[in-house]
């Protein structure tokens, strides 16, 4: 009996304490970071503009509820007690206070740090500190915290963000974790497990398709990315998600591009984090960011990565199954030089054989919603016509017609 008792305490300690928090990101993470734009350079008053700008610029009711302060937030050394201390002079009324406003602004706060021994910008990181530090975060009031990988000599990795996963779920605070290990261990087949999205590649840089080498390690322009984990699609889904990292949206390349960028990462299901400057954002970029039409693919309840149907010549075909049986499409004009597109709907099938479904316009008609420029293109029963500019996108919604 006692043998019994004992293996049942055993039973119930490890399914009670050894989870990552539920009901959390059931459809993909929207938010910003700070990283892309402002690097180590980040303090409370940044904070509370972006906070701002988050409402005032309608980011907030378009979805997009995580402020996330990356790298740099911290003082190069923990206090005597070992607690991570907030840079005295970036956030002179401490930490509390700045998530406080975040929260005040109907937003939730997210924070960064690293499984090793030092974060990538040389600040400290939380090895052998994971509890503490969790502790603390839930003590602020945190709701989001992205873990990095850099000096994580002999780590393993599935352990290490286990390790914080377990940290994070003792505080009873919901925090929704983000596996930031650039893809390097395979984290999509270990990851839902162990938190809410992780990162499938290097860092991001704002081009549409170069590669930037840093020595060990290159930063990936859109389509390298893109390209380099298409393959991944069945490890995506409700609560668990393939990131393709921070958008670039607003940050140097093209409107156009900006406008495939965004349609891709929304086909892709990835989470959508904004990393441009919120306060000095252009009009168009603010267009592209709170296309709720585009916006709603990305939020699509069954969380259905998107996948190459076609990529013959300048234009590529992007498919994702959506709930009720609609369907988005993304004509995505890789070329240099606007294309004409004819494409008769009956003429190519598609199935995805990843979910099971498949878009049956030989017996069912589907309207045609353009998502970019808001207005309906008929339907599959005549042939899409249309003119793509270069880099630029014609992203569709079709949805059953019946009557
Ligand atoms: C790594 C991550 C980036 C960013 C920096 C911060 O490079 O991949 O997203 O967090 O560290 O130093």
């Amino acid at each position: 009996m006692r043998n019994i008792s004992i293996l049942l305490l055993f039973f119930i300690s490890i399914t009670t304490f050894s989870q990552k928090a539920k009901d959390v990101a059931t459809t993909p993470p929207m938010g910003w970071n700070s990283w892309n734009t402002f690097g180590t350079e980040i303090n409370e008053q940044l904070v509370k503009d972006i906070a701002d700008a988050f409402v005032d610029l309608g980011l907030r009711d378009a979805g997009y509820n995580y402020l996330v302060l990356d790298d740099g937030w911290m003082a190069k050394e923990r206090d005597e007690n070992n607690n991570l201390v907030p840079g005295p002079n970036k956030f002179p009324n401490g930490m509390k206070d700045v998530v406080d406003y975040v929260h005040s602004r109907g937003l939730k706060f997210g924070i960064y740090n690293c499984a090793g021994n030092k974060t990538c910008a040389g600040y400290p990181g939380s090895r052998g500190f994971e509890y503490q530090d969790a502790k603390l975060y839930a003590e602020w009031g945190v709701d989001f915290l992205k873990y990095d990988w850099c000096n994580t000599e002999n780590l393993n990795a599935k352990g290490a963000y286990q390790t914080m996963r377990d940290a994070l779920y003792a505080t009873g605070r919901p925090i929704l974790f983000s596996i930031c290990e650039w893809g390097d261990n395979d984290p999509w087949k270990w990851g839902e497990e162990m938190g809410h999205m992780w990162r499938v590649t290097g860092d991001i840089i704002n081009c549409w398709d170069c590669k930037v080498g840093h020595g060990t390690w290159s930063s990936l322009g859109v389509w390298p990315i893109i390209k380099l984990r298409k393959e991944i699609r069945k490890y995506t889904g409700p609560g668990h998600w393939n990131d393709f990292d921070m958008m670039e949206v607003g940050n140097g390349m093209t409107a156009a591009e900006d406008r495939v960028h965004f349609a891709m990462w929304s086909m892709l299901s990835s989470p959508l984090i904004m990393g441009n400057d919120l306060r000095s954002a252009s009009k168009e970029t603010i267009v592209t960011l709170t296309n709720k039409e585009v916006i709603a693919v990305n939020q699509d309840e069954l969380g259905i990565q998107a996948y190459c149907h076609s990529d013959e010549g300048e234009l590529e075909i992007w498919v994702k199954p959506l709930h009720n049986g609609e369907w988005a499409f993304a004509f995505v004009n890789m070329s240099k030089e606007r294309i004409e597109v004819d494409y008769e709907w009956n003429r190519h099938p598609v199935k995805d054989d990843l979910s099971n479904r498949e878009l049956k316009a030989d017996h069912i008609v589907y309207k045609i919603r353009d998502l970019y420029n808001h207005k309906d293109l008929g339907t599959t029963k005549t042939n899409l016509k249309s003119d793509i500019g270069s880099h630029d996108v014609l992203m569709l919604r079709l949805v059953p017609d019946i009557k």
